[in-house]
């Protein structure tokens, strides 16, 4: 397995904010594989569902997975909620790090422009049906599993503490 820290769990989970924080508590370089994909395709993700489809997302999420695995070392990577689902297998990046958090939690600390640049997260009723399906994967592929209620400052130190 690969020396990288991988960051998993659902939208809004802070997978973005505590992969920031941990990647210069730990000197690694920070990736978030939806940046990434926004800037290779020179798009928003949004407008990739919208233009291109979910399933073009997904293939670029099942090549970006796979140049991960075999090219990336000593990186803290956020991935996108959907990636663990639909990759092969996410643990060939690097040590899973699962941030868990309630559904209803999420929606409570979500603000609005962060549902709206999320297109899996416009109807609510269609997240919760996804996230309830998703929990057992992210539970499958977690090496650890991290309550995401604590601030990001304590969740950094778990994460530390848990890797080394
Ligand atoms: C998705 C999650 C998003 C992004 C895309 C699809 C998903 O990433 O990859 O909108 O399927 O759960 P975040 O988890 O960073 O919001």
């Amino acid at each position: 397995m690969r020396d990288n820290i991988v960051l998993i769990g659902f939208m809004g989970s802070g997978k973005s904010t505590v992969g920031r924080m941990l990647s210069k508590q730990t000197n690694k370089y920070f990736i978030d594989t939806d940046a990434l994909i926004e800037s290779n395709e020179n798009c928003k993700i949004r407008t990739i569902f919208e233009s291109l489809g979910e399933q073009y997302f997904r293939q670029r999420e099942g090549e970006l997975a796979d140049w991960l695995s075999q090219n990336v070392n000593n990186a803290v990577v956020s991935t996108g909620g959907g990636m663990p689902v639909f990759v092969e297998n996410i643990q060939n990046i690097g040590s899973c790090i699962y941030l868990d958090i309630g559904f209803e939690q999420l929606l409570a600390r979500l603000k609005n422009e962060e549902f709206d640049k999320r297109p899996l997260f416009q109807n609510i009723d269609f997240a919760r049906t996804i996230y309830e399906a998703r929990v057992p994967m992210y539970e499958k592929y977690a090496n650890f599993k991290i309550d995401a209620m604590m601030a990001p400052q304590e969740i950094c130190d778990k994460i530390v503490a848990l890797t080394n």
